[in-house]
């Protein structure tokens, strides 16, 4: 009698983990939707307006993990460059339950259309900087096949989210200031008419910055649909630090809105 009903608790406890999705603590394994930036202010925003319940820090970076417009987010700040995205991307990814993947953040405007506080969203993104040093000066080259790059050379984005992205944006800035295009990531500020003239002819681009291509390559080889949106704070060239100086907050704002506008998106069609 005893062992039978050892036997029954054994088969419903088997069932519900089964049937329900649930972790091995018995909670419901939720899924967040990870937004990632590079510096306070692109998310400065977000953090105020987000019902946070934890903070975990992982090699000196923080998740704030919570609700922000009635979705469950996960939002960090991984620092500056290729290498820290990287870091914080694949913390992000390979240790919570992520959906969909948001980097939010400001760039350098590359084609004449590209105005300063217009927004660019990313359709496909490269590494600028990767290639090879040869005596006739730098060959750029895509980055090594298999590593997220399925074309051989871009690293694309989700449409969907793409589409979500730009209709979040023309609601916030307006069509005239929404762009849809190529980003190019490297590990420098540009701030140089020639190597903006070169992105443009090399690569049709309509941004430059600092982390996308990172993002993109560890969301590709996880499998985690993203998208990459950048304001522009300047156009790169000889005066890119004075214009960064006078807008990266108001652009910053203008990325973060349209990601707020986003999960309001989500909210009505998940
Ligand atoms: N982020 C903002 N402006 C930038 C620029 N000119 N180059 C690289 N990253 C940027």
């Amino acid at each position: 009698m005893k062992r039978k009903r050892l036997l029954a608790i054994l088969v419903i406890t088997l069932l519900s983990v089964l049937l329900c999705g649930c972790d091995d603590k018995g909670a419901e394994q939720k899924e967040y939707i990870g937004i990632i930036s590079a510096m306070d202010n692109e998310i400065d925003i977000l953090l105020k307006e987000a019902t946070i319940e934890r903070v975990d820090t992982v090699a000196g970076v923080e998740y704030h993990i919570g609700t922000l417009h009635q979705q469950p987010v996960i939002i960090t700040r991984s620092g500056i460059g290729k290498i820290r995205a990287s870091s914080g991307i694949t913390t992000l990814v390979d240790n919570y339950p992520i959906s969909k993947v948001i980097f939010t953040g400001i760039a350098g405007g590359v084609a004449d259309e590209a105005k300063v506080l217009d927004v660019v969203v990313a359709t496909r993104l490269l590494e600028h900087d990767y290639g090879i040093l040869t005596n006739d000066g730098f060959k750029w080259r895509s980055g090594d096949p298999g590593y997220g790059n399925k074309d051989g050379e871009y690293y694309a984005c989700d449409p969907q989210l793409v589409d979500l992205a730009y209709e979040a944006s023309v609601q916030v800035v307006g069509k005239e200031h929404t762009h849809k295009g190529t980003v190019a990531t490297g590990d420098q500020f540009v701030a140089s008419e020639d190597y903006v003239r070169l992105l443009k002819e090399q690569h049709d681009a309509y941004a430059c910055e600092m982390e996308g291509a990172a993002i993109a390559a560890i969301c590709l080889n996880y499998g985690k649909p993203f998208v990459v949106i950048r304001s522009l704070s300047d156009k790169a060239d000889g005066n890119a630090h004075d214009s960064y100086e006078d807008f990266a907050d108001r652009a910053a704002n203008h990325s973060s809105r349209i990601v707020l506008n986003m999960l309001d998106q989500m909210k009505s069609s998940p």
